[in-house]
C-alpha cells in the first residue's frame, strides 16, 4: 500500500515537472534542429560571407486606419536580390479586421500571435498554462478560421508588454504547434549580438522581463530582440521605446539614429537586426516614417542585406549558407492564401465590454465577439 501511494505521488510529480534545461552541450547541439544560445555565427561563417538579416515587425491590431501604413511602407519594395521584403505582424486580436490580415498575408508577409485581450503585464506575468492556451493557442483559431489563414504558415508569439511568463507560454506553443518566441530583449549581448537559439538548453541570454524559461523545450527557437541604444546611451527593446531619440520631425537625425544602431550589427557579427516598432508612433512622427523609408530604399541596394521576415530568418539559421549562395536561392514562395469571402459584421456583442464590436473576416458573423474561452464566438 505504502508502495502503491509513493508510486502514485512520483508520478503526480513526473506529470507536473517539465525538465530542467541543462547547460548547453555544443557536441551534442547542432542545426538544423538545436543550437546553443551564443553569439557565434551560424555555419561558422566570418561576418562579411553571410548576409545582414533585418527584421521589421509591427505589434497589435490590423484595421482600417493602420493598413494605410503597411501598404504604403511595404508595397512593391524588393530586396537587392529581386525577392519580395518580408515584415511580421504580431496581431492582437480585439478590433482586428480578419480581411485586411488575410491582405497582408496573401501579399506575402507573415502572421505572428500577440493574444487575445492584451491587457495588463501583471496578468501576464502571472498567467499560468490554461490562461495562455486561450489568449495564445485559441489565437490561432481565430487567426486560421476568420482570417483564412493556414495553420502551418502561423509559426511566432510575440508576449504582449514582452513580458514573460516562465515555462507556460513555451508549454502552449509546443501544443499548438508554434517555432518561435521573438519577446526576449538583451541588452547584455547586443555588440557582438546575440543569434536565435533553441531552448533544448538553458540559455545564456540575459533574462529582462521574467520569469523566463528555465525548463527544456526541444527545438522551440527564440529569437532575441536585441536591443538598441539611444542618443543617451540608454538601451531599448522596441524603436518606440527609445527615450532619448532625434525630435519627430528631424528626418536627417532619425536616418543617422537608425543607421548608428544598424552598423553595430552590419560591421560586428551580423546578428539579425530589429526594426521593431508600433504603427502608430510611424504614422505620426514624420521624420521617422521618412528615415525608416530611407533606410529601407537603402537597404535595398546592398547586396549583402536582406529584409525577411522572422521565419525566414530561421529557415537561413537553421541551414546557414554564404552570401553568395543565399543570392542564388529562389524568392520564398508566396502561396496565396484561401481567397477571402468577405464578411461583415457590425455590433456583436461581448463579454469583456458594453460597446459592442465589429469584425470583418473571412468567415461568418459569429454570434458574439470571440474572446477567451469562446474563441468561434459561438
Ligand atoms: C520551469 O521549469 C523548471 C523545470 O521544471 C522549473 O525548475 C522552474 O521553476 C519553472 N519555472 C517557473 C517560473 O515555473
Ligand atoms: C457571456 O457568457 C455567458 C456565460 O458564459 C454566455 O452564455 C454568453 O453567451 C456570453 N455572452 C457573450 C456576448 O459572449
Amino acid at each position: 500500500m505504502r508502495l502503491l501511494v509513493i508510486f502514485a505521488c512520483v508520478v503526480a510529480a513526473l506529470a507536473q515537472e517539465l525538465p530542467l534545461a541543462e547547460e548547453c552541450d555544443a557536441e551534442k547541439c547542432k542545426l538544423p534542429d538545436c543550437r546553443c544560445s551564443g553569439t557565434d555565427i551560424p555555419g561558422g561563417f566570418e561576418a562579411h560571407r553571410i548576409p545582414q538579416f533585418v527584421l521589421l515587425t509591427f505589434d497589435d491590431a490590423v484595421t482600417v486606419s493602420n493598413i494605410e501604413t503597411y501598404r504604403s511602407l511595404l508595397g512593391e519594395r524588393k530586396n537587392f536580390n529581386k525577392c519580395q521584403v518580408g515584415a511580421t505582424f504580431f496581431v492582437s486580436h480585439e478590433y482586428t479586421d480578419y480581411r485586411l490580415l488575410n491582405e497582408l498575408y496573401s501579399n506575402g508577409y507573415e502572421i505572428a500571435m500577440h493574444s487575445i485581450s492584451h491587457q495588463s503585464q501583471d496578468y501576464f506575468r502571472n498567467a499560468d498554462k490554461e490562461l495562455l492556451r486561450k489568449e495564445i493557442a485559441d489565437q490561432k483559431t481565430i487567426i486560421t478560421n476568420f482570417g483564412a489563414i493556414p495553420a502551418a504558415s502561423i509559426q511566432g508569439v510575440r508576449m504582449p508588454f514582452l513580458q514573460m511568463a516562465g515555462n507556460a507560454s513555451f508549454e502552449i506553443m509546443k501544443e499548438a504547434g508554434l517555432k518561435y518566441d521573438l519577446s526576449m530583449p538583451t541588452t547584455q549581448f547586443d555588440y557582438p549580438g546575440m543569434w536565435p537559439y533553441t531552448l533544448d538548453y538553458a540559455s545564456t541570454q540575459d533574462c529582462i522581463s521574467g520569469p523566463c524559461p528555465s525548463a527544456s523545450f526541444p527545438g522551440l527557437w527564440a529569437i532575441p530582440m536585441i536591443a538598441w541604444t539611444d542618443l543617451d546611451k540608454y538601451k531599448c527593446a522596441m524603436v518606440d521605446a527609445c527615450f532619448s531619440t532625434p525630435a519627430d520631425d528631424d528626418t536627417e537625425g532619425w536616418f543617422r539614429f537608425i543607421l548608428q544602431n544598424f552598423e553595430r550589427h552590419y560591421l560586428g557579427n551580423r546578428a539579425p537586426f530589429g526594426f521593431y516598432v508600433h504603427e502608430g508612433p510611424v504614422r505620426t512622427r514624420p521624420g521617422l516614417r521618412a528615415a525608416l523609408v530611407r533606410f529601407m530604399d537603402m537597404l535595398s541596394t546592398m547586396n549583402d542585406v536582406a529584409l525577411v521576415t522572422a521565419s525566414e530568418l530561421l529557415d537561413w539559421v537553421q541551414n546557414p549558407v554564404s552570401l553568395a549562395d543565399y543570392l542564388q536561392k529562389p524568392c520564398r514562395e508566396v502561396t496565396l492564401g484561401r481567397r477571402c469571402r468577405s464578411v461583415t459584421c457590425v455590433g456583436l456583442p461581448s463579454n469583456h465590454t458594453t460597446e459592442l464590436l465589429n469584425m470583418n473576416n473571412c468567415l461568418r458573423c459569429p454570434r458574439v465577439y470571440p474572446w477567451l474561452g469562446n474563441p468561434l464566438g459561438e
